[in-house]
């Protein structure tokens, strides 16, 4: 199958750890995509320096200028859509998408999570991971849908956590892992033939 180059949007909040493996990945020809934006709802995000420093279209779109979920969501849309968005990976954005997003880009809009889900959705995934004291927990890369971290999974890595000697590290350990699975799952869905049926993507 050729492979044609995908136009990826990524959404931040944060850091941006997630978004520079995918860019990192674009570059090498790892990924057959090329990041046409990056979208903060921070002013104050660290990754949307190291964005704008990479030579990348970056925009800041504070939620609190806008007065419901929808409104910001739909000036976020607004600007994938002009730039020909039509992949959008969310990394480390901390808004819940509204339903109306969600539908503008069917099965195109994707998350990462720190934990193996259904296990542990929500903030502070690898917390509480390491107090209910599981053996193991993981990342989850997954098609996103209206419920939070709940989307059909795409791609999964689990990490022990008996190495660790604290959350800190179990959390660094999940998030190296998240670099490489996030890359892995994208390449899978833009280079792969797929379909999702019920929870499941099914690879041909
Ligand atoms: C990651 O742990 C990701 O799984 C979660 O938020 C964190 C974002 O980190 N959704 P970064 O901004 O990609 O460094």
């Amino acid at each position: 199958m050729t492979e044609t180059r995908k136009r990826l949007g990524i959404l931040i909040s944060g850091r941006g750890s997630n978004m520079k493996a995918i860019v990192e990945a674009c570059e090498s020809g790892e990924l057959p995509a090329t990041v046409e934006r990056v979208i903060s709802n921070r002013q104050d995000a660290p990754g949307i320096d190291w964005a704008r420093d990479r030579g990348l279209e970056c925009r800041v779109l504070p939620h609190r200028d806008f007065e419901s979920r929808e409104a910001h969501d739909r000036a976020v849309v607004g600007d994938l859509k002009e730039a020909g968005i039509q992949w959008v990976c969310l990394a480390g954005y901390m808004r819940l998408l509204s339903p109306w997003f969600v539908e503008t880009f069917p099965q195109r809009i994707l998350n990462i999570h720190p934990s193996l889900l259904p296990a542990f959705p929500g903030l502070n995934a690898q917390r509480q991971a390491w107090d209910y004291g599981v053996g193991w927990t993981g990342c989850t890369v997954h098609l996103v849908d209206a419920e939070l971290d709940h989307g059909p999974i795409v791609g999964q890595q689990a990490v022990p956590v008996k190495p660790c000697a604290s959350v800190e590290e179990l959390q660094g350990m999940i998030l190296e892992q998240e670099h490489r699975l996030y890359v892995r799952a994208l390449r899978r869905l833009l280079s792969q033939e797929w379909r999702v049926e019920g929870r499941r993507i099914v690879f041909r």
